[in-house]
């Protein structure tokens, strides 16, 4: 059994210099926002996967449903001996890949440390013969894979693709098409334009997991920059904006308060009722999603969904 290899491909001065910028410039403009990989502490990355399990919460269930049916036929599309995995998590749907790709080495690549330790040591144990090589990386920014042998997969599963807003996209998309030489692919995870209600229950769940979740963000910006964020000060809101076809996630004052941020100097002023924005979540059509690929180089050639039409999950190969 081989150990797991973790590499950070940012000194983590990185992490806290981007922190730093993402609060200072989010935090100083109306309206307020802050980029969701902040999310992902340990105990974020927990309160994520309790979400996979709530029973509002579709897309988890819809992408392994699609991932029993057609992993075969993935690797049979692709052949993949080198699987690159971004904002990878747990890797617990993508144990369906792993088993039907023949693999010589597994990429996971994510923000979050504890995730990517935890779920490397578990595929190694359970699976000794594969090389698992985890980067600790923002998939937003250039990536360096290791040397492993092609061809290669890159999977972005979980609708994750979604939280990036449409110049953000096109941008991450050409950058991933530069990862991909004649023969790779990329699978793509996109979860589906369906009823409001459904998609608004699925951020906002009865138990208030999700709610958690996105109040989290105010606890790393009080751990990593000294703040004084009251979580219990803030409501979880999330809405459908029909228009751009997307969920948001925002946390809204419930008094008008100051929060202090020492590490920058910084005093923030939110009026009652005020709100920040923390995630978008784009849901997508299929011609939406064909387009943007095409846009970065990239042509669809395969498209699968759920028995019930909410989740999606593409194979795109370089032009
Ligand atoms: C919505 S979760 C999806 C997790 C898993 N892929 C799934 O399908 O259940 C997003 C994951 O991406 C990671 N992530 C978010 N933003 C990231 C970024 N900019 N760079 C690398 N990883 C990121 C988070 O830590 C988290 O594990």
């Amino acid at each position: 059994m081989s150990p797991l290899r973790v590499t950070r491909t940012l000194p983590e001065d990185a992490t806290d210099a981007a922190l730093r910028a993402d609060v200072l410039g989010g935090l100083t403009v109306t309206p307020k926002w802050l980029p969701p990989k902040w999310f992902y502490d340990a105990r974020g990355s927990e309160l994520f996967e309790r979400i996979t399990e709530l029973p509002e919460y579709y897309p988890t269930r819809a992408e392994r449903e699609i991932l029993t049916a057609r992993s075969a036929e993935i690797a049979a599309a692709s052949g993949a001996r080198t699987l690159v995995e971004l904002g990878s998590g747990s890797s617990e749907k993508t144990r369906y890949l792993i088993d039907a790709l023949p693999l010589a080495a597994y990429v996971p690549v994510d923000v979050s440390e504890s995730a990517l330790t935890q779920a490397g040591e578990a595929l190694i144990a359970e699976r000794p013969a594969l090389d698992v090589h985890a980067l600790i990386a923002d998939f937003t920014a250039p990536l360096a894979l290791p040397d492993t042998p092609g061809p290669r997969l890159v999977a972005f599963l979980g609708g994750t693709v979604g939280n990036l807003l449409p110049a953000e996209r096109a941008a991450f998309l050409a950058s991933v098409r530069s990862l991909l030489s004649p023969g790779d692919g990329l699978l793509l995870g996109t979860d589906l334009v369906k009823d409001e209600r459904v998609l608004v229950r699925a951020y906002d769940d009865a138990s208030g997991v999700t709610a958690a979740f996105n109040k989290n963000v105010l606890s790393v910006v009080d751990r990593e920059l000294g703040a004084d964020f009251d979580p219990d000060a803030f409501d979880h809101v999330a809405l459908w904006d029909a228009e751009r076809e997307w969920i948001e996630m925002r946390l809204r004052s419930r008094t008008a308060q100051t929060v202090k941020v020492p590490a920058l100097n910084l005093a923030v002023d939110f009026a009652a009722g005020e709100e920040m924005r923390t995630e978008v979540s784009a849901k997508f059509r299929r011609e939406g999603v064909t387009a943007e690929l095409a846009a970065a180089g990239l042509d669809l050639t395969h498209w699968w969904t759920d028995a019930e039409d909410r989740f999606a999950l593409s194979l795109s190969v370089v032009r």
